[in-house]
């Protein structure tokens, strides 16, 4: 997987992209990233990338030349047109795990991360593809959600988890959230492990856990539990 990452703040990339279970894809080859400074594609001479907004209002709008300069940049190092621009931004499509998916099938995905009230809507008719927003909420740019997209997206990538690392009995893979889990010691802070975990007998076990995975989605995703139950029906 080859992540092309458009962006006024390139310094905030490294550390999460080369620590952890991202660190070790990119070691065994399985996940190559690269980052493109917006500010190196623009024509003006102070370097400036954003003006203000037609029509009025707070804010600075990110100008479409830099942003479509830098685009034809990634093109070039692809060797040719992207399949799937995604552009972080508050007005897109609910990033999800089927959305990860998805998107862990392509081969190369290109992110450009907004920052100030917005892009150039013109630049973003001509590029982007895949409007994606992480939740109901207001960033201060698309950095962070482009990392956390590349963190879900990349473990889902063949190879990119460990052995130890199991991908399908986790939260969202049936719909539901994940079940408790412990490990050793047997008791601490006057807790003890349930019994049944310690009992060896495999059955009760996944009964236990399939009653805490519902009980938990209930609690708190009453959207994902109805849902799920209207999927049993
Ligand atoms: N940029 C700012 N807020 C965002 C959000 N919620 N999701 C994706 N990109 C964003």
């Amino acid at each position: 997987m080859n992540y092309y990452i458009m962006t006024l703040f390139p310094e905030m990339f490294p550390g999460i992209m080369d620590a952890s279970i991202l660190g070790r894809g990119g070691e065994k080859g399985l996940i190559r990233w690269e980052t493109f400074n917006i500010r190196d594609y623009t024509l003006d001479k102070h370097s400036k990338v954003d003006d203000y907004p037609y029509g009025g209002g707070a804010g600075m709008v990110m100008q479409a030349e830099p942003v479509y300069r830098c685009y034809q940049a990634v093109c070039e190092r692809i060797g040719r047109k992207p399949k799937r621009v995604i552009c972080l931004t508050p007005q897109g499509k609910v990033f999800d795990q089927s959305v990860a998916q998805e998107l862990a099938a392509e081969e190369d995905l290109v992110f450009l991360c907004g920052h100030y009230e917005g892009i150039d809507e013109r630049v973003l008719e001509e590029i982007v593809t895949d409007p994606v927003s992480l939740g109901d909420y207001v960033l201060t740019g698309g950095e962070l959600p482009a990392m956390v997209m590349v963190d879900a997206i990349s473990r889902l990538v063949p190879g990119v988890l460990g052995n130890g690392d199991s991908a399908d009995t986790e939260s969202f893979s049936d719909g539901l959230l994940e079940y408790p889990q412990y490990t050793r010691p047997a008791e601490i802070l006057g807790r003890k492990v349930p019994e049944v975990l310690l009992s060896g007998h495999h059955e009760k076990i996944e009964i236990w856990r399939r009653e805490k995975s519902l009980e938990r989605t209930r609690k708190y995703r009453p959207d994902l539990y109805q849902r799920w139950k209207e999927k049993q029906e």
